[in-house]
């Protein structure tokens, strides 16, 4: 009897430990976020004009321009209204765009692209 409960406490203390490991690792690949140097220029030309594009393809780089300028927030770029249109019918927010070295979720290089004041540069 008191052989089983010790065989149990260890069976016990193997699962809790196996599964801290197993959550901190979650939390090192896909829970914690990735730190978006706010020194990184986004370029509208190079970066997000190509990947509105992608789906409106008809748009030129002067109309995605001003649709998209027209759609962000630049005082609270999360509450910009081209995120919101999308998170309703597209897969766009699942989408990584690489700025400079970095790989950055689509609605994030948007949020810098307009905190850093949505210029056509
Ligand atoms: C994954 C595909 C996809 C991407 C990428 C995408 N869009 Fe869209 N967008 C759509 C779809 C689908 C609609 C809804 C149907 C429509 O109105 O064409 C839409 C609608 C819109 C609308 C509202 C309708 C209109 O014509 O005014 C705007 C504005 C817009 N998109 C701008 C952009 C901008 C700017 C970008 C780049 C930051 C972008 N979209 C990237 C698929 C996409």
């Amino acid at each position: 009897m008191k052989r089983k409960a010790s065989i149990t406490r260890l069976v016990m203390t193997v699962l809790i430990v196996a599964g801290g490991a197993f959550l901190s690792s979650c939390e090192q690949y896909s829970w914690a976020k990735q730190e978006i140097p706010q020194e990184l220029t986004v370029s509208f030309s190079e970066t997000i004009a190509p990947f509105c594009q992608g789906c409106h393809g008809a748009w030129s780089t002067d109309r995605v321009y001003d649709k998209l300028s027209a759609n962000v927030d630049t005082v609270t770029p999360a509450s910009s209204r081209v995120l919101s249109i999308h998170s309703s019918i597209t897969a766009f927010g699942s989408q990584m765009l690489q700025v400079d070295t970095l790989l950055i979720a689509a609605p994030d290089v948007i949020k810098l692209w307009a905190s850093q004041g949505a210029e056509k540069n």
